[in-house]
């Protein structure tokens, strides 16, 4: 029998749960022709997300191209995937494929090579000489083809920040949105895990996606949706579990999505019949080796005074530049403290909001408490 547990992927369908209001806040503002822009810590759900509302728009009234900043390091090649992906989701048959180089571009005249599947499994063929005359053209496709189909396309960036990371970040940001901004039937979603990187993009007033969208910060799934999910999939499998047991579930793991789901699954792979403590135990502590040799290259690129930094927080020092807690935690001077709390912050390990400090993964958090400090 499989697992009724997702994790380290995107999920929809049947392991999609909740996340009722934030559906219907990106589908309107899909209709509506407003940007959309998502900021959660990392594994919170934004992928499963966006891809879940492509989903549900089963009448094809818009069609979604997805692209992820993960793997892309050019200019060049953020033009090539945005241009094969927004080809992709406007085609279905090979012939409109073909026919696409000449009725959606003047300046360019790509060329396509085909796999097993035409539709789905395409290469395009353009030098980076043609297509940095051509940027416009490139651009402005998506809404070129919505406009000469009659259809809406949304063009959803995973990752967005690393857009920062491209040489020459400012000017191409200035010159998508140069563009992006004129575009009626076509609709920007644009997602991202680390905060720092992509508030700076969007509130910054001297950046060229000030103020792009909508933007809103993902919560966490309330806890009532988890425990219907994990005990029906508990009880459908003909598994049992408390009530009493799925709340420590939801308590272990801060309620975070992915971690929640990891143990479920770790748990309902070590039941038999009924989950016990016991069970409960070992399946947390699976959940912890799985994911050490990750925290551990977390605190490989920390410095010492950092990771002490880190203690005296663990130890629920607030006041960190008081002289009694830089000397007994060893955290060098209030300039070392500050600089490093920043840092912390900037990295995304620390969600700081004035006195307010806590650790963004949960796990990892218990981690250093308990296996490494
Ligand atoms: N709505 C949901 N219902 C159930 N599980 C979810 C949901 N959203 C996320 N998860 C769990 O969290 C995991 C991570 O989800 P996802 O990859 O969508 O997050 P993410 O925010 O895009 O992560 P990353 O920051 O790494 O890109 C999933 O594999 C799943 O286990
Ligand atoms: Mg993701």
């Amino acid at each position: 029998m499989s697992s009724p547990f997702r994790y380290g992927k995107i999920v929809t369908g049947d392991h999609f749960i909740n996340r009722s209001a934030d559906i219907q806040r990106i589908q309107n503002n899909n209709s509506a022709g407003i940007n959309t822009i998502l900021i959660s810590p990392r594994r919170w759900g934004k992928s499963s997300l966006i891809k879940q509302v492509e989903q549900l728009n089963t009448d094809n009234e818009l069609r979604f191209a997805f692209l992820d900043f993960f793997k892309i390091r050019t200019e060049e090649e953020f033009l090539t995937s945005y241009m094969r992906e927004v080809i992709r989701c406007s085609i279905s048959r090979k012939e409109e494929l073909l026919q696409a180089g000449r009725e959606f571009f003047r300046k360019l005249s790509p060329s396509f090579s085909f796999g097993a599947d035409p539709v789905n499994d395409f290469t395009l063929k353009l030098t980076w000489s043609e297509a940095k005359k051509a940027k416009d053209e490139i651009i402005n496709l998506p809404e070129v083809i919505a406009n000469k189909r009659g259809i809406k396309i949304v063009v959803c960036i995973d990752e967005f920040q690393n857009i920062s990371k491209l040489p020459e970040s400012v000017l191409f940001e200035q010159e998508l949105r140069s563009y992006w901004q004129y575009h009626n039937n076509t609709t920007y979603c644009l997602y991202g895990s680390r905060k720092h990187m992509m508030l700076e993009l969007f509130k910054e007033e001297s950046r060229a996606f000030y103020r792009f969208g909508d933007l809103f910060l993902l919560q966490k799934i309330p806890e009532k949706h988890w425990i219907d999910y994990i005990r029906d999939s508990f009880s459908k499998t003909g598994k049992k579990i408390s009530k009493d047991i799925v709340h420590k579930m939801i308590s272990h793991t801060s309620n975070h999505p992915d971690y929640l789901q990891q143990l479920s699954h770790n748990t309902w792979n070590n039941t038999d019949s009924e989950v016990t403590e016991e069970i409960l135990s070992e399946s947390m502590d699976l959940v912890i080796s799985s994911n050490t040799l990750y925290y551990q290259d977390i605190c490989e690129g920390l410095s010492t005074t950092q990771i002490n930094l880190l203690k005296a927080i663990l130890h629920g020092e607030r006041r960190l530049t008081s002289a009694a807690t830089m000397l007994e935690f060893n955290l060098g001077t209030p300039r070392n403290v500050s600089k490093n709390k920043k840092m912390l912050g900037t990295k995304d390990i620390l969600e700081i909001h004035g006195d307010m400090i806590h650790f963004n993964d949960p796990i990892f958090e218990y981690w250093l408490k308990h296996f490494y400090l």
